[in-house]
């Protein structure tokens, strides 16, 4: 059978992407943020994962406002990159596995989550940047992805709660799929930010490192966190957080801390990374 053997959350800033395409990670500004990720980047090169479950959101780059799923899942072959602005990204293809996330879209929607099935979109930096910090700048990305899109780029997005049991589903699917494949489940987006309005620049450490505190030992006290909250506290953006809930269901009651990391600033945002791995 299919095993969820680990989980990884980590900001997607978009000026992150920029940075690795354009040779620039080595710079004053950029050197010390990427110097969180090198252990990541040696330890997935070991764990060798066949698929991934990314967790992401689009930034109305593939949906727009004319059409927003509050959760989705990528069924296609392949994802190609998105035109977020300066031309697609410089990256390999996504290759998806048609076969689990049909299993997976199956098994959620019968569980009584209902996403929208998705056979052909192209994905953003909500999902490439991930990718790109993990592995680097492979000729094609080393794994299979299966993409999980959720809504908070225009109210309401879910609430941490669904998000967290979102994830408890996920882990009943992929550990129903009859083939072996070593599988990880990425939340990405966060921490705080926010990129406009009044309190455009707003980063909150304390909110933060409390909320990387909680992922590992207390999840159930995020789950209960509203909206209001993420606003206040995290941002307007700061709500792209409820993404590393899914991840965290995922990983059943307990986990082992891996890896953490955070850095301010990249770009707006305070970046934050976990690799987490399940004890049950
Ligand atoms: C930034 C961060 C994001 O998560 C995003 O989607 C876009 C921009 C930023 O910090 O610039
Ligand atoms: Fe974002």
């Amino acid at each position: 059978m299919a095993r969820i053997t680990s989980g990884v959350s980590t900001s997607h800033v978009p000026a992150i992407g920029a940075a690795i395409d354009l040779g620039k990670t080595e710079s004053d500004y950029w050197a010390p943020m990427f110097k969180g990720y090198e252990w990541s980047k040696q330890w997935i090169k070991n764990e060798k994962p066949d698929v991934i479950v990314l967790v992401y959101n689009d930034h109305a780059s593939a949906f727009s406002l004319e059409m927003i799923p509050t959760f989705a899942i990528g069924c296609g072959e392949n994802f190609e990159i998105c035109d977020e602005g300066f031309g697609p990204r410089p990256v390999p293809v996504v290759m998806g596995h048609p076969e689990l996330a049909a299993h997976m879209a199956q098994s959620l929607i019968l569980d009584e989550f209902d996403m929208t099935v998705i056979n052909e979109m192209k994905v953003d930096h909500g999902l490439t940047v991930p990718l790109s910090l993990m592995f680097g700048q492979p000729e094609a990305w080393p794994v299979k992805v299966v993409p999980i899109a959720v809504n908070v780029v225009q109210y309401p997005p879910p609430t941490g709660n669904r998000c967290f049991n979102l994830g408890k589903a996920i882990r009943r699917a992929v550990e129903s799929f009859d083939e072996d494949l070593n599988v990880q489940v990425w939340g990405t987006g966060g921490m705080s930010h926010q990129l406009q309005g009044e309190r455009a620049g707003l980063i909150n450490p304390v909110f933060d490192n409390a909320f990387l505190d909680k992922m590992v030992n207390n999840p159930e006290s995020l789950a209960t966190i509203p909206h209001l909250e993420y606003l206040v506290e995290a941002g307007s953006e700061g709500i792209e957080l409820v993404m590393w809930l899914i991840m965290r269901g995922a990983m059943g009651e307990k986990v082992n801390e891996l890896h953490r990391f955070y850095h301010v600033p990249a770009s707006n945002t305070a970046v934050g990374h976990l690799i987490v791995e399940p004890t049950n």
